[in-house]
């Protein structure tokens, strides 16, 4: 089903980045849009930073400014993104209502000076936030500049935890809610172990210092608590902006893997999905990867809607230890990669770099230097041109057939300490990503919950916790026809981080046909060999464990030691389709050569085969078919088009069985 345009008012990819006026006089604006028009922008996210500059005091707000800002944009042809303005509270809210500042795990004070250093549960942040996003929701409701809502900015970019005596009042009342009584919280937390049952509410506290290893269930339930504290947050101020514009849709920008912050329920709650990304362009960082990873998460959050690149830099940012600039050409290729993988929208922040504060190195779509003479203005504007020829590419869609499931609350409990070694949940799920991107394989995230019936693989890595429903659901999968391949360390706890005894992994013994007895974790430069049949031998890392076969048939095993012979690699067939298990870690190469041989066994294809370092995307809406051919080489290549042709929409030519690619080209070609 072809999807809606983001925005009612326009079907071009949105264009523009954070424009932030307040920090410049007036005079300045006139310049501002009319680079903007030259640029080719046609939305700012607008105010982002605003607060102290819209409320001085209680009772007091200027708009003033904000509306000639507004009026000047629309006059311009620019629609605004408007934020709440709600990510930076001022210094005298703080300072009359000191509940507003955030503690840390110890008791220190997170102060104004800086931004974001509200608590998400503090009564008075609630209270002004609230007044202040009546205030502007109504001013501007009608204002023809608008065109969506851009709640807070980057929650929990900065600030990952409170624990002053609302966030305390809080997380009591939030876990009276998720257990009813004392006596299931000390059940579910396990309290029999060290001494630390309950007796009464006011004793239960959120994780702050302590000697030794925390509760896990108790760290787990935080971690759920703040998403939701700060989701909570992002609903007040939704709910405000719907009652007074309910056709203006909101967003808030996101920042792909956050730990933090479980995406899932959030993108539930707004519009559109949009999010920031800012892979490293130091060489040989792999900035296309980490992008790609991004843009996949942003678009799976969200399915059958399009989302937006919120913001990017045009060239370095300023809070690594050294700020790469991007080099001539890859901005626009990072760009195109957003709308290859399901954007439909490219903005930056921001539009005009700073020359005061802590981001004045930042980069900008006009930087320090004169615009006109700016090699980065240059690029600016001539991708901004070639958006406005992709128009028709907006609403389009990606169809994939693999699935890669990410789990936040599996991430939160895998990764709290004592454990049998030491996983890093998004390197997991990276590994996986990874080979389905340089395969140019369309990929989705998806939660274990999900109805899966449309894709042909399913990959789980190391999905620690799992529970039995979400188990149930990958069984039915695999019995009516699916392929699952599930990582070690699986299905080791319930969902309150509880061990499920008699041999793990848990639910889905019966699934994979097999259960484990024991572990052998390796150590970091121990490596173990893995035979596959009678043929090739791969690398393992990381892991081993001694897997007992109940159905499975094992497709590789350990060489070594104790578990020479053993299972390394298992798959079990069951009702129509195949349970893989995977009992160690491989090295990327290796794990590329059994990935090989499983999509040729399923017959999952890219959609053209392609030099090396050239991604293909496919988008598509109703019989219309969008080819993205995108060339991450320092050098020029030539594409086979097998049968397809079509036109080349960025060039407008007709383009028939082969097309050249300059290095770090692009080509969009509607096929025919
Ligand atoms: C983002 C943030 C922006 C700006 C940018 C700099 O995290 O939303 O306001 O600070 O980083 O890279």
């Amino acid at each position: 089903m072809p999807s809606k345009p983001l925005l009612a008012k326009t079907s071009q990819i949105l264009y523009g980045g954070d424009y932030n006026p307040e920090q410049w006089p007036e005079s300045v604006w006139e310049e501002d849009v009319r680079l903007m028009r030259r640029a080719g922008v046609n939305l700012v996210s607008l105010g982002i930073f605003s607060w102290a500059k819209l409320q001085s005091d209680e009772n007091t707000f200027t708009f003033e400014w904000l509306d000639r800002g507004m009026d000047l944009l629309v006059k311009n042809g620019i629609w605004v993104d408007l934020a709440t303005a709600t990510a930076s509270p001022p210094p005298w809210l703080s300072v009359r209502y000191p509940d507003v500042l955030a503690i840390d795990a110890d008791g220190r004070t997170y102060y104004h000076g800086s931004r974001q250093h509200y608590s998400p549960s503090s009564p008075s942040y609630r209270k002004f936030a609230a007044l202040l996003v009546e205030k502007i929701a109504s001013r501007y409701a009608k204002h023809p500049a608008l065109v969506a809502w851009h709640i807070n900015n980057e929650y929990a970019c900065h600030v990952h935890n409170c624990h002053g005596p609302a966030s305390t009042e809080a997380f009591r009342a939030w876990l009276q809610k998720r257990y009813g009584s004392l006596e299931a919280l000390n059940n579910a937390w396990g309290t029999a172990f060290w001494s630390q049952h309950y007796y009464d509410w006011s004793e239960v506290f959120t994780p702050r210092k302590t000697p030794t290893f925390v509760n896990p269930c108790q760290q787990l339930d935080f971690q759920r608590f703040f998403s939701d504290a700060l989701l909570e947050l992002c609903k007040m101020e939704r709910d405000i902006l719907r009652r007074i514009t309910p056709d203006i849709p909101v967003t808030t920008n996101f920042m792909s893997f956050l730990k933090p912050l479980n995406y899932w329920d959030w993108a539930k709650e707004i519009d559109f999905t949009s999010w920031d990304s800012y892979p490293d362009p130091l060489p040989g960082q792999r900035g296309d990867l980490v992008a790609s990873m991004g843009h996949d998460l942003t678009r799976s959050l969200k399915p059958g809607r399009p989302f937006v690149l919120m913001e990017q830099c045009t060239s370095h940012v300023n809070w690594r230890p050294v700020n790469a600039t991007k080099p001539p050409g890859s901005m626009r290729l990072y760009s195109l990669q957003a709308v290859a993988r399901g954007g439909d929208g490219v903005l930056f922040f921001q539009w005009r770099q700073s020359i005061r504060g802590a981001e004045k190195f930042h980069g900008a779509m006009v930087q320090h230097a004169p615009a006109e003479k700016s090699r980065v203005f240059q690029e600016v504007c001539a991708l901004g041109a070639e958006l406005k020829k992709l128009g028709q590419v907006t609403g389009s869609l990606i169809r994939s057939r693999v699935a890669v499931i990410v789990d936040w609350h599996a991430w939160w409990a895998l990764e709290m300490p004592s454990k049998p070694t030491e996983f890093n949940y998004q390197s997991s799920v990276a590994q996986f990503h990874r080979y389905f991107y340089e395969n140019n394989i369309a990929v989705d995230f998806v939660t274990p919950d999900t109805n899966l019936s449309s894709y042909a693989l399913v990959v789980a890595p190391t999905l620690y916790l799992l529970q039995e429903k979400d188990a149930q659901n990958l069984d039915a999968y695999v019995r009516k026809g699916g392929a699952i391949l599930v990582t070690c360390f699986s299905g080791i706890v319930d969902r309150d981080d509880n061990v499920l005894p008699g041999g793990y992994p848990g639910y889905l013994t019966k699934t994979l046909g097999l259960w484990v007895e024991e572990w052998f974790p390796l150590g970091l430069d121990e490596k173990r060999i893995v035979q596959f049949g009678k043929g090739k031998k791969l690398s393992a890392r990381k892991w081993s464990e001694v897997v007992h076969l109940e159905g499975a048939k094992a497709l590789a095993t350990f060489q070594e030691g104790y578990l020479k012979g053993r299972a390394a690699l298992t798959r079990n067939s069951l009702g129509k389709g195949e349970a893989l298990y995977l009992a160690t870690e491989l090295n990327t190469k290796d794990l590329s050569y059994f990935l090989d041989a499983l999509i040729r066994d399923i017959d999952i294809k890219a959609p053209l085969s392609v030099p090396t370092k050239v991604e293909v995307t496919l988008r598509e809406n109703g019989k219309k078919r969008f080819l993205f051919l995108l060339n991450h080489n320092k050098k020029p290549v030539r594409i086979d088009l097998k049968k397809n042709s079509g036109l080349e929409l960025l060039t407008h030519k007709k383009i028939k069985r082969q097309i050249q690619l300059p290095a770090l080209g692009v080509a969009v070609i509607e096929l025919d």
